[in-house]
């Protein structure tokens, strides 16, 4: 079944906690966490001290994703602070330095994932493939929730998504931008098994009918 990370950048931070309490009820399976901090992306978002606050509350797998420079220097701590999933972009180091993270995050005992922006090609990931539970491809600009979709990411997911059979891994494919029902589909189709969505599971008026329909998208139907 194909998993929901709703991403909390859309919920209300003067409510986080009614919100982030909601999404277990809701059927989600991840938490989606979005840290930036105003170099690698144009936009400040949270940190540590809210990862760890989240973690008291939630049942439910934190998916984190560090939308920062030399994420190198803090992946320990987002580990130590709850993450159970800590994506880094390969935009924001060297592969030395990006290789070293992920086996951090890994030694800590958390699932280490590996992002691109639209403009980085698929074949970015192969050197990080082996260490990766999980690929995030990134279907708007990263930096604020409510963009428009970026349809012309699809063969890149089905790309990562061949490199990940070929390879036989077990590797999950996540996608993160613009993800509605109707764009969740396409993603899916092209070869996504987790789905990002912040606006549109926040503005949903029954946000677990939203779930289940995102939940119900097959390849096969
Ligand atoms: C954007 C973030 C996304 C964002 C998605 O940089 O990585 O997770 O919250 O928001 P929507 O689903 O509204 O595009
Ligand atoms: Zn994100």
């Amino acid at each position: 079944m194909v998993k929901v990370s709703p991403s909390i950048l859309s919920a209300d931070f003067v409510n986080l906690e009614r919100d982030i309490r909601s999404l277990g009820p809701a059927g989600a399976d991840y938490v989606h966490v979005d840290v930036m901090d105003g170099l690698f992306v144009p936009n400040l978002t949270i940190g540590i001290p809210v990862v760890q606050a989240i973690r008291r509350i939630s049942p439910l797998p934190l998916d984190v994703h560090l939308m920062i420079d030399r994420p190198i220097r803090y992946v320990e701590r987002f580990c130590a602070a709850g993450a159970d999933i800590l994506t880094v972009h390969v935009e924001a180091d060297t592969e030395a330095n990006t290789l070293e993270a992920l086996r951090k995050i890994q030694a800590a005992g958390v699932r280490p994932a590996i992002s691109v922006k639209p403009a980085t090609p698929a074949e970015a990931v192969l050197p990080y493939l082996d260490l990766c539970s999980l690929v995030l491809v990134m279907t708007v600009e990263p930096g604020f929730g409510g963009q428009s979709f970026m349809a012309d990411m699809m063969p890149k997911i089905t790309e990562i998504r061949r490199y990940i059979t070929e390879k036989g891994l077990n590797c999950e494919v996540e996608v993160d931008g613009g993800v509605n029902e109707a764009t969740g589909r396409t993603c899916v189709e092209a070869g996504a098994d987790v789905l990002v969505a912040g606006s549109a599971y926040f503005k949903a008026p029954d946000p677990a009918a939203f779930v289940a329909a995102l939940h119900g998208l097959d390849t096969h139907s």
